[in-house]
């Protein structure tokens, strides 16, 4: 692989927005690291909090390489959410993959190379270039149109005269029809500050300069004001910095090797070859070396890992003891149970030998006050509103069945009130709701109590 190909390769970002947990901002946590009672829509469990602080602060000094986390605690108590809040810590600059457990069986591809591939997607490769670019405001755009070859009445954009100014210079150019349709989708005009990449082509809008003759501004304007001209040449050397994973290069390599061998139908969707890996190792690592690339290592989560079996937990061993490996977080609620796969038993269904090198967080389940408070911040941003006595029997029902149940009660309570006529969810409804949905224990008793004529 070339550097000069890495434009070509396409960003992957994996958002793990997971609608349930989508009122979480982060950890909550003060300068101190301390966690605030109820912050970045988190409530209470501030020890866990104030664990996964000091974990986010190892990631971020590089001291959690080759280490994981574990974090285990009863169903419904924010395991999975505090996962959620440490990928929002960290950043979009760090890539954070996740999956649950069970997601590694399928008939298709193996298990190792799932997970291979979600460890590849959680390493970041930070490449900088230096790229010759043409960077300035748009002083005048005159653009070209040529009819349709096919369509009389469609014009087409084929050429452009554009000018760019800086406070010390000014340049013209006259592009070709590539560039001309970029300027066109990107609906460049007069005052627009752009870059063109000298040598692909490739524009840029960074955003909008003030004041500048001719160009037209309107009061709401989607791009960033700027109050002053750049400054320098418009023929420039920029330094660009773009974040890729190591998946991203693995399927790029793969594709490149692919045009030469596609004829022997190697299917890339199931298997990216060891051999392709090796060779994006051995890039990267050359890169690192000549100083044009950094590796950010990032976070792979993985939910219910007591789902795991023993194979997929010797590779994770294997994985953390490698030289591009990420910060696993694991989180579980079992206790005692056996592995996956085997007759043997281990705290939480996880091999000692991966346990060994986990940091165990304890989560702890809530009072009846912190349900109310979450199930108050889950109403808010899923803007359901709840009357008093609603909020106060949904904490009752989180409190004695599940948080789980309760949170997803919301939606069907909003739906029975509104066709009720209520303006907001009241009781009476939140108990029709649960007559209509049941929760898990209540739905067992049900079948044990007909069992009999379900039988017949
Ligand atoms: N401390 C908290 N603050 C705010 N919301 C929370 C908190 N803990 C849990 N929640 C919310 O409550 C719901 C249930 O929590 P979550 O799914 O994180 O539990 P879990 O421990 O992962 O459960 P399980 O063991 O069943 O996977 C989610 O919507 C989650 O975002
Ligand atoms: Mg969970």
């Amino acid at each position: 692989m070339l550097m000069a190909e890495i434009k070509e390769i396409k960003v992957s970002r994996s958002e793990y927005g997971i609608s349930i947990h989508s009122h979480i901002r982060g950890l909550g946590l003060d300068e101190k690291g301390n966690p605030k009672p109820v912050a970045d829509g988190l409530v209470g469990q501030l020890e866990a909090r104030k664990a996964a602080g000091i974990v986010v602060e190892m990631i971020r000094q590089g001291k959690m390489t080759g280490k994981g986390i574990l974090f285990v605690g009863p169903p419904g108590t924010g395991k999975t959410a505090l996962a959620v809040a440490i990928a929002r810590e960290l950043g979009e600059d760090t890539p954070f993959v996740a999956l649950s457990g069970g997601e590694i069986y399928s008939t298709e591809v193996k298990k190792t190379e799932i997970l291979m591939r979600a460890v590849r997607k959680a390493m970041g490769v930070k490449i900088k270039e230096v790229r010759k670019v043409y960077e300035g405001v748009v002083r005048s755009i005159k653009i070209a149109y040529a009819r349709h070859p096919f369509n009389p009445y469609v014009r087409v954009p084929r050429e452009a005269r554009i000018t760019l100014a800086t406070k010390h210079d000014e340049l013209t150019l006259n592009v070709g029809e590539e560039v001309t349709a970029q300027l066109v989708q990107l609906r460049v005009r007069r005052g627009d500050h752009i870059w063109i990449d000298a040598e692909t082509g490739v524009v840029h809008k960074v955003g909008r300069v003030r004041g500048v003759e001719k160009a037209k501004y309107y009061d709401v304007e989607p791009w960033r004001l700027e109050e002053e001209m750049p400054s320098g040449p418009v023929k420039r050397e920029k330094e660009i910095v773009r974040v890729f994973t190591l998946n991203d290069l693995d399927v790029y390599a793969a594709s490149q090797r692919l045009s030469l061998t596609g004829l022997f139908g190697i299917e890339l969707e199931k298997e990216i070859d060891e051999e392709v890996r090796k060779s994006v190792n051995n890039q990267v690592r050359k890169w690192v070396e000549e100083g044009k690339a950094e590796i950010v290592p990032g976070v792979l989560f993985i939910d219910d890992a007591h789902l795991l079996d023993l194979e997929a937990f010797a590779f994770l061993t294997r994985v953390l003891e490698s030289e591009f490996s990420p910060i696993l977080i694991l989180a579980t609620n079992r206790g005692i149970t056996k592995i996956r796969g085997t007759d043997i038993d281990s705290p939480h269904g996880i091999p000692l030998d991966l346990l060994d090198r986990l940091l165990l967080i304890p989560v702890r389940p809530y009072t009846r006050d912190e349900i109310r408070k979450i199930i108050e911040i889950r109403a808010d941003e899923e803007g359901v509103e709840l009357s008093d006595e609603a909020l106060e029997r949904l904490a009752d029902i989180g409190a004695e069945r599940s948080l789980r149940y309760a949170v997803q009660l919301l939606r069907p309570a909003a739906i029975v009130a509104s066709r009720n006529g209520h303006s907001k969810v009241l009781v009476e409804d939140v108990n029709e709701v649960v007559r209509l949905f049941a929760d898990t224990k209540t739905s067992v008793s049900l079948i044990k109590e007909y069992e009999d004529l379900f039988m017949k």
